[in-house]
């Protein structure tokens, strides 16, 4: 059988400390899961041969990453991080890995260079994990050592001054790379028996130290990137680490980034150079900005699109839409899923946009609820024009022509379509059709009447 190197991620806790009922590993930093981070630094190394230990809220771990699901192992009962190792064994030699590296799941940000860096230098080793000097090693498991050589891992619950002491800061970072055959044999070695009352992979190290097997703690610094993340104000440490590493990426390519401490960017965002961003805003998930185009304060983008010279005004919320060049939203504009904004089309003030497609040169300045509608070039869409789309059980679609008058608070109740060159008086509602080329007027006549006084 061929002999692979694999990866396993440990993502089966339940992350009591987080005080939340969401799997620890689906915790999100700038809009992505902490295991997206993981799964982002192995693949580099480690290709397909990625394993996950899944356990509390397994089923959410796995619909939130359906295409891993194939190398996902239950972990029914989270027994501790030993548990962990011992259940996913038997599929990981039946996968012909040789050498695994293990890797807690609540690490996202360690990078990639580091974990290459660590496999390259954990060569010919049974057993060896990174280490980091902490001035506070915290509640990490504490890395002992005698005349510099590795003796065990003491988890800080477990330890004891007069047993293990000092603590000299050096701790584990919850990475391992293990010679299978040479660990099988500790495996069935893991007791309960400490604090926690569970199985804990960081007691491999002193058993194999007892069997004189070569352990190493491989030293990485003390770069907090390796840090694991327990509690919700270290996931924000992490976040705002990221963050700041993101928006100097931006900075450097060449994107301008005002109130940089504020805009928060995603990892999948993609941010032409010469685009602006103002904070405070998030840009999140797949979006894209192209060059020249414009952010603003107050924003809030995801999965979105805008393109060449559009921009994106002050208090407005984007999500799943698409602004083509030169098109504008905002102030306070809602695009949401399959608002698309073509060449030169402007959306102002309270107008909010769901799966429509506003062709080139539209304008809907103020008020407005356009869904399910496709609104023709150059049409005009008065202020407080509403499709009425949903008839209590499905949703219908509003077709404008193009060169089209909407007059302001005009009702449209689909499914409905209004021709091109058509006006539509203000204030009509509108349930039938518009011809080309056709006023409508769908409003009570005004009378005026003899305005009568009290006697
Ligand atoms: C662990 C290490 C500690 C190290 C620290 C680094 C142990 C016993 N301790 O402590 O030495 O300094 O990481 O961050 O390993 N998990 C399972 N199944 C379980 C229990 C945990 O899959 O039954 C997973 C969790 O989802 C998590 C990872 O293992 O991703 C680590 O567990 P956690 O409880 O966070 O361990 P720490 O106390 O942080
Ligand atoms: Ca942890």
């Amino acid at each position: 059988m061929q002999s692979i190197t694999g990866a396993l991620v440990l993502a089966a806790g339940k992350g009591t400390r987080m005080h939340s009922d969401t799997p620890k590993v689906l915790a999100r930093l700038l809009g992505e899961p902490m295991l997206w981070y993981v799964y982002q630094a192995l693949a580099p190394v480690f290709g397909d041969h990625i394993w996950t230990v899944v356990g509390h809220g397994a089923d959410r771990v796995r619909a939130a990453f359906p295409e891993r699901a194939d190398r996902f192992v239950l972990q029914a009962e989270q027994l501790g991080t030993g548990h962990a190792l011992q259940v996913a064994w038997q599929s990981l030699r039946d996968a012909g890995v040789t050498r695994l590296v293990v890797i807690n799941g609540d690490t996202p940000l360690a990078p990639t260079a580091a974990l290459r860096a660590f496999v390259d230098q954990s060569g010919g080793c049974a057993l060896s994990f990174m280490t980091l000097s902490l001035r506070d090693p915290a509640a990490f498991g504490r890395v002992v050592r005698k005349n510099g050589v590795v003796q065990a891992i003491v988890e800080a619950k477990d330890f004891d001054l007069d047993d293990h002491g000092p603590a000299t800061g050096e701790i584990n970072a919850g990475v391992y790379c293990l010679d299978m055959a040479a660990v099988e044999p500790l495996l069935a070695g893991l007791t309960t028996e400490n604090k926690s009352g569970e199985f804990y992979i960081t007691d491999l190290v002193g058993l194999a130290v007892e069997r004189d097997m070569e352990v190493k703690g491989v030293h990485c610094g003390a770069d907090p990137q390796l840090l694991g993340i327990n509690s919700p104000a270290e996931l924000a440490d992490a976040e705002e680490l990221l963050r700041a590493r993101i928006v100097a990426d931006l900075r450097a390519s060449g994107v301008l980034v005002r109130a940089a401490d504020s805009v928060r960017v995603g990892p999948r965002v993609r941010v032409a150079p010469g685009a602006e961003l103002c904070g405070p805003c998030d840009v999140l998930g797949a979006t894209r900005i192209d060059a020249s185009a414009c952010v603003g304060p107050h924003v809030w983008i995801a999965d979105s699109e805008v393109g060449p010279d559009a921009q994106v005004r002050p208090f407005s919320h984007l999500e799943g839409a698409r602004l083509g060049p030169n098109a504008w939203a905002g102030p306070f504009a809602r695009l949401r899923p399959g608002a698309v904004l073509e060449r030169d089309a402007h959306v102002g003030n309270f107008v909010e946009v769901k799966k429509s497609v506003l062709r080139e040169g539209v304008k809907a300045g103020h008020l407005s609820y356009l869904g399910d509608a496709d609104v023709g070039a150059r049409t005009n869409v008065g202020a407080g024009t509403i499709t009425c789309n949903y008839d209590g059980k499905n949703k219908h679609a509003t077709v404008i022509g193009e060169d089209a008058f909407i007059g302001s608070n005009t009702a449209l109740v689909a499914p409905v379509t209004v021709g091109r060159d058509a006006l539509v008086g203000a204030g009509s509602v509108i349930t039938h059709d518009v011809p080309d080329g056709a006023l409508a007027v769908a409003r009570g006549r005004q009378k005026n009447l003899e305005r009568k006084r009290g006697s």
